[in-house]
């Protein structure tokens, strides 16, 4: 392939429309950059177009354009998107056919194009691919992915001759009773000759309510200049959604979630309950590990093998190590090592380590500190900025007082250290080695290793 991006040249652009204002999600976030498993939309569509390798990818902005350019930026970055990205702003929203018009510029480069919708994130690389391959091979002008819906509406329905060509598509918001009844439906996803993808452009008249230009009427315009429409017909008919409402969003995530699932339980993954278990498209899960139901993995979440997560689980960008059980826990932004135990009714915020082999039990919440091997903070305590060294044992109902109302201060327990219950550590403070602390007692100053700090009124008795 040339990649000189010279017209005439056998080059692929790839065109990604993301300019429309997405009024059915009634949002001010900007529809194409809603999240589906954890990502917006946007990023399922850049990806899959760059998997298709094309010299360079058009992304065509308008509503929001800052905020979606922003966002193309950061998923190329993440993605490792090095082909060029060019952003093409279209004026006003006049519809598909005008957006793909205002891009004439960037098409012009290329020997052919594929155009896709920012909405549409279920697609597939074997698809689309798939429709590559049948465009070269059949040497059409266009050709468009379809698929047959048991329900059809809101989509561009395909009208075929009677010996099957591909007529042209109409929409929704204009067909008849009969042809709205065709259940073959317009992906907005084509392949397209650019000489007679720019030829046709520039025909499409204006229609509907809102006066737009339908990208769709193009089919009708190439075949009276004598040119050939094919279409590929999806194997999996439910890649074509496309996500106009916040009910479609559900159904995109409800489907991205399975795909993720069933992902993970074809490399060994145990997934109990898959109905109540929610998985975001990048978590990672290793194998022989079970996801006990009511388990929600978000972000960049790492768990290794061996583990049981759950039930009632919500852990979201954190890393679980080999051989750990979380159960009934919220974890976000930390990092458990192997073989520990958290749970039940654990709450480990950002920026904590735990481990290797350490316990976190129940009512327990830990902000910022590091909790070392084999330690166990069992019951009802708070440790906050603390770094806690081996083997220490931590009393229920312990807290670090960390917080003096302006700053954060820090407390330190060294390696087998005994922490009575319901001890107050008021930081900064420093517990030495071995040392032990008397159940109920206030901690203000410094207990050297091996020694015994107590600091509770004595027991009075009166009769
Ligand atoms: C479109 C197709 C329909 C197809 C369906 C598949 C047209 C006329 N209709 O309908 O045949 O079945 O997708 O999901 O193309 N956009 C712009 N600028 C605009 C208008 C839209 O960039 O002025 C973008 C949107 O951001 C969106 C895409 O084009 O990503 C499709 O627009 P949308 O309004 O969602 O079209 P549909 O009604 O879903
Ligand atoms: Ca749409």
């Amino acid at each position: 392939m040339n990649n000189n991006g010279r017209s005439g040249a056998k080059t692929l652009g790839a065109l990604i429309l993301a300019a429309g204002e997405g009024t059915r999600m009634e949002s001010t976030i900007p529809k194409v950059l809603h999240p589906v498993g954890g990502r917006p939309m946007l990023f399922y569509v850049l990806r899959l177009v760059n998997a298709l390798k094309p010299t360079a990818i058009g992304v065509v902005v308008g509503h929001e354009s800052d905020r979606v350019k922003k966002a193309v930026l950061e998923i190329a970055k993440d993605c490792g998107i090095s082909r060029p990205i060019h952003f093409i702003h279209q004026k006003k929203a006049l519809g598909s056919g005008n957006a793909v018009l205002e891009s004439i510029p960037f098409l012009k480069k290329f020997h052919s194009a594929i155009v896709l919708c920012g909405d549409a994130p279920l697609l597939t690389y074997e698809s689309l691919y798939a429709l590559t391959q049948s465009h070269a091979e059949q040497k059409g002008q266009v050709t468009l992915l379809t698929a047959r819906l048991a329900n059809p509406k809101g989509y561009g329905r395909i009208v075929r001759s009677p010996l099957g060509e591909v007529l042209r598509i109409v929409e929704d918001s204009v067909g008849t009773g009969k042809e709205l009844a065709i259940n073959e439906v317009n992906s907005g996803a084509y392949c397209f000759e650019v000489a007679a993808l720019l030829a046709g452009l520039k025909e499409i008249g204006a229609k509907g309510p809102k006066q737009e230009h339908f990208l769709t009427d193009i089919l009708e315009l190439m075949r009276a200049r004598g040119g050939k429409v094919n279409a590929y017909v999806s194997a999996i008919p439910e890649e074509v959604l496309g996500v106009n409402s916040r009910i479609q969003l559900s159904t995109a995530e409800r489907i991205t979630n399975r795909r993720m699932l069933e992902r993970l339980m074809l490399s060994g993954v145990t997934v109990l309950d898959p109905a109540s278990t929610h998985v975001d498209a990048d978590v990672e899960v290793g194998q022989d590990t079970v996801l006990e139901p009511s388990t929600v993995l978000r972000g960049k979440t790492k768990i290794g093998k061996h583990c049981r997560i759950g039930p009632f689980c919500y852990i979201e960008n954190s890393q679980v190590g080999n051989e750990c059980e979380v159960r009934l826990s919220h974890l976000n932004g930390c990092r458990i090592l192997e073989k520990c135990e958290v749970g039940p009714y654990s709450n480990i915020r950002p920026e904590s380590v735990i481990g290797p082999r350490a316990k976190i039990g129940n009512f327990t919440e830990v902000k910022a500190s590091r909790v070392g091997f084999g330690s166990k903070v069992n019951h009802l305590s708070y440790i906050g900025d603390a770094e806690i060294f081996e083997d220490v044992n931590i009393g229920a109902g312990t807290i670090t007082c960390n917080y003096d109302g302006k700053a954060k201060h820090k407390t330190v327990i060294q390696a087998k250290a005994f922490i009575g219950s319901n001890v107050n550590l008021i930081a900064p403070v420093k517990i030495g080695r071995g040392a032990k602390i008397a159940a109920g007692s206030t901690i203000t100053e410094d207990v050297p290793d091996d020694a015994l700090g107590i600091a509770r009124a004595r027991q009075v008795i009166k009769t």
